[in-house]
């Protein structure tokens, strides 16, 4: 066997039941919310699927929900994406997979707290999550698809990456990384028929809102009419990734796609300024920690 074979055979091999009779999806942050809702409705179209997330009880729970449902095989894979010897061993598992079709990099979290105040180590695991963990993967998962000639791709960002806010700032600096990259491996992959998406969804009705990073953001008082379900998000998203002639970025409701737009507008940033000017006035009274002190 020479090298080249051997390679194949090392990228291709499959060691496990996983895809040996449908496509496979790779699902991060599967655990909840918009990752959880990917796998519902890949598993509806026929994949078998790789569940990623830390708590591994919530992901068997959801195999076995999504196995009787479609009769589909899927597998748990406990993962912190934030610790390197995790996300390798993440890779070695996606090398791994033959039939891999579908690759969704979703896991993430937010942040709502004013800069000088929060843990620098939490703003260090945001960009271990949302741009180590997306770019590795990405290109775990594109070596696969490009060889098969088939495949898609999708990084979820958010609208916040089309902009800037207070309290907000890693979140938006790391998931416009997310933007910019997929918008790049869009062209890197199109030539071998894998189709790739940055998905920039606006505000979604998901576990997101509730994690303890994110307990200065008050749901109640964003207009309703700025919330979408995951399930429109997801079925959008999938919609656009599998058409032929797939956008680099999906922007899924009107609503938000013209907000898309208002960002692209000369002097944006004074209305988004003024957008932000009630809550920097609220902070203005906070006191800020002392050095020693993070929330
Ligand atoms: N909801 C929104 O309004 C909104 C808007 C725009 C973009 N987004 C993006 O959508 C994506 C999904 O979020 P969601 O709204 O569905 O929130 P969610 O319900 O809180 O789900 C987040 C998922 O990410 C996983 N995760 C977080 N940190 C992880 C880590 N270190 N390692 C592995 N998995 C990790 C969580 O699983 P475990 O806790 O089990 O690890 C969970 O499954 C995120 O990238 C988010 O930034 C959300």
């Amino acid at each position: 066997m020479d090298t080249a074979s051997a390679n194949d055979e090392t990228i291709l091999g499959n060691d496990s039941l996983l895809g040996r009779d449908r496509p496979v999806a790779v699902i991060t942050g599967a655990s909840s919310g918009l990752g959880e809702e990917y796998a519902w409705q890949l598993a509806a179209a026929g994949y078998d699927l790789l569940l990623v997330a830390r708590r591994e009880t919530v992901l068997q729970k959801l195999q076995a929900a999504i196995e009787a449902t479609y009769g589909i095989r899927s597998e748990p894979f406990r993962c912190n994406l934030a610790i390197p010897s995790d996300l390798a061993r993440l890779e070695e598992r996606i090398a791994r997979i033959a039939a891999l079709e579908f690759m969704v990099n979703n896991a993430g979290f937010g942040f709502d707290s004013a800069f000088p105040n929060v843990d620098i180590e939490q703003q260090c695991t945001m960009v271990q999550v949302h741009c180590i963990a997306t770019l590795r993967l990405s290109q775990a998962a594109l070596r696969i698809m490009c060889a098969r000639r088939k495949g898609y791709l999708i990084n979820v960002s958010s609208i916040a990456a089309m902009t800037f806010g207070t309290s907000v700032a890693q979140y938006c600096a790391t998931k416009a990384y997310v933007l910019s990259l997929s918008r790049s491996l869009w062209g890197d992959a199109k030539p071998y028929g894998v189709n790739v998406q940055a998905l920039c969804p606006g505000f979604v009705h998901t576990g997101f809102h509730a994690t303890e990073t994110m307990k200065g953001f008050d749901k109640s008082k964003m207009p309703g009419f700025l919330w979408l379900t995951s399930r429109y998000v997801v079925r959008k998203s999938l919609a656009a990734v599998r058409k032929k002639n797939c956008r680099d970025v999906s922007i899924p409701s009107l609503r938000y796609k013209l907000l898309a737009l208002l960002f692209r507008m000369p002097f944006s940033s004074i209305l988004i300024r003024a957008l932000y000017a009630k809550r920097d006035a609220a902070r203005k009274s906070e006191t800020p920690l002392a050095p020693e002190q993070t929330v």
